[in-house]
């Protein structure tokens, strides 16, 4: 008989984030949160990144992940962890990784909202504002989740990264452990709550007023 004693368990999928973006060249790509089977997909797109990309990245001279870093990467819970990807489709290739967004949040109580980013495009695809959007979709899906700042280590010598991260109001400082390194920062304001429709408010008010605060 067979025996189904996986415990891997797939978090209700954010299929809201799901976009279509037009990048400057005229190509559009799909943006879509990660999926667990997405691990050779994303093997790919990191294995083919340039070295300076990938050193970029990942600060180290990594050229493959390791099986568990994948898992780690793909297998996320779309709440304390969201990676947005972005990809396109070929004949010759099919499914085709070309951007990672990704923001981690931290474990620590007192850090419970503060979340460390990611971020990288394939090297064909970047200078085409896909970086931008990418970030921005991140920075969006952050706020919504209710991410009071987003944070990361940026090499101090990562001109792209930190002309983008300028430009959309971040601020960069010097690592004061590592002169080589910039910590990026940004802060989010809440998501404002919806206004209530105007008709709705007599109604309310005994309730309103009955309300501690
Ligand atoms: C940094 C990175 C994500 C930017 O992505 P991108 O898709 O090339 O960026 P965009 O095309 O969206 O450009 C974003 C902004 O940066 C500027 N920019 C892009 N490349 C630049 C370069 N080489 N030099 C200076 N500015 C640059 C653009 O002018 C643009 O500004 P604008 O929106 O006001 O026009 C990309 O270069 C990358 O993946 N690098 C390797 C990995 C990496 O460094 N990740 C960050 C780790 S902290």
């Amino acid at each position: 008989m067979l025996e189904l004693s996986s415990t891997f368990r797939i978090h209700r999928y954010p299929a809201a984030l799901i976009d279509r973006v037009m990048l400057a060249n005229g190509r559009s790509v799909l943006v879509r949160p990660v999926l667990p089977q997405d691990g050779a997909l994303h093997q790919r797109f990191v294995r083919e990144l340039s070295p300076v990309s990938r050193y970029r990245r990942f600060h180290s001279a990594v050229s493959e992940l390791p099986e568990a870093t994948l898992d780690y990467l793909t297998q996320v819970d779309y709440a304390s962890h969201l990676a947005l990807l972005a990809e396109t489709f070929d004949e010759r290739d099919g499914e085709v990784q070309v951007a990672e967004a990704r923001y981690v949040r931290r474990t620590d109580a007192d850090e419970a909202h503060v979340a460390d980013f990611a971020l990288a495009v394939a090297d064909r695809w970047q200078g085409l504002g896909l970086g931008r959007r990418m970030l921005k979709a991140l920075v969006d899906s952050a706020r919504r989740a209710g991410v009071r700042r987003l944070e990361g280590s940026v090499l101090a010598d990562n001109e792209p990264m930190c002309v983008l991260l300028r430009r959309n109001g971040w601020k960069l400082r010097i690592d004061p452990d590592d002169g080589r390194l910039l910590v990026a920062r940004l802060e989010l304001a809440p998501v404002p709550a919806p206004a209530l429709a105007p008709a709705l408010l007599p109604a309310l008010a005994p309730a309103l007023e009955a309300a501690p605060c």
